[in-house]
């Protein structure tokens, strides 16, 4: 069975547990290819669902959705009747209604959602001076994509005819959704700026760059484009650029949701069959 593995991932967290679920993937016998849809060339060139039997689909949770430009993305495409599984990433607070919404929207296109999974991963905002999950994924993570992958090709075989179903729709509406998006404006009040210092120009901020919002010859973002996903910031091997603290609000959100930072890195992901 040949598999696409189609993710979106700007600082690594979904990457690596691609990787993971494409290594279990062989392992179960099944030919799994990884399909990288971070960046807009990427997406503009697309994929050739036509040489596949199967899809996997995977994001990281940006305000309890898959990010918008995955999202626009995946409204593109025709599923033709394809079995396909999801899988998220997540830095420790609301998942839902990731699954729901990326489920509606894989189904309009006539995919057809058997499995989905999350997996806790380090918060991007950590990189200001948040605290979850820093070292995830672990071992935790690669044992439930064990058996994620296993449960997903029983159903991708056939062999298991069920599919799932009953996600979280939750109690907000798109527009809701929408406004929320704008709230990590809150926390990254800077978005990221080498703020006048030199670099080497290696150009890697700006190619990863998911939605073409950095120009690294000025080392500015455009505000309107830039989505806060701090994978230039991430990526940058100068450490050169910068977003404000994040410590201030990280102690809100532990207060906000009533938690503590071991409670909340105590958290394991979830399986939906
Ligand atoms: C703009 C933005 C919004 C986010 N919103 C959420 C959220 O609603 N819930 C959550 O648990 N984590 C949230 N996160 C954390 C990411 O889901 C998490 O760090 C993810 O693993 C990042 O994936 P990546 O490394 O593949 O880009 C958010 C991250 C960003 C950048
Ligand atoms: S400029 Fe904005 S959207 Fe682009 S990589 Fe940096 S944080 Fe992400
Ligand atoms: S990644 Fe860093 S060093 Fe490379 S161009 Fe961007 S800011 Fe300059």
């Amino acid at each position: 069975m040949r598999i696409a593995i189609v993710f979106f991932s700007a600082t690594n967290n979904t990457r690596s547990m691609a990787e993971v679920i494409r290594e279990r993937l062989e392992f179960e016998g099944a030919e799994a290819t990884l399909c990288d849809v971070t960046s807009p060339a990427a997406r503009a060139k697309g994929i050739d669902f036509g040489a596949y039997d199967a899809a996997v689909f995977g994001a990281p949770v940006h305000s309890l959705r898959a990010p918008k430009v995955m999202r626009d993305w995946l409204g593109t495409l025709d599923g033709n009747k394809m079995k396909c599984a999801m899988f998220f990433t997540y830095g420790g607070f609301t998942v839902h209604p990731a699954h729901y919404s990326t489920a509606r929207i894989l189904e309009k296109r006539h995919f057809i959602v058997v499995s989905s999974a999350e997996f806790p991963g380090k918060h991007t905002f950590n990189v200001g001076g948040w605290k979850a999950f820093t070292d995830r994924p672990d071992k935790r993570e690669h044992a439930l994509a064990e058996d994620f992958v296993r449960a997903t090709l029983r159903r991708f075989s056939g062999v298991d005819g069920d599919m799932v179903s009953g996600f979280e729709q939750g109690a907000f509406n798109d527009d809701q959704l929408d406004e929320f998006e704008g709230f990590r404006f809150k926390v990254i009040t800077e978005l990221p700026s080498r703020n006048g210092a030199e670099c080497c120009q290696c150009g890697m901020c700006e190619k990863l760059c998911p939605t073409g919002a950095m120009d690294c010859a000025s080392g500015t973002v455009d505000s309107s484009a830039c989505i806060a996903c701090l994978g230039c910031v991430a990526v940058c091997p100068e450490g050169n650029l910068k977003i404000n603290s994040t410590e201030q609000s990280w102690q809100m959100k532990l207060t906000m949701g009533k938690t503590t930072v071991e409670k909340l890195n105590s958290q394991v992901g979830k399986l939906y069959l």
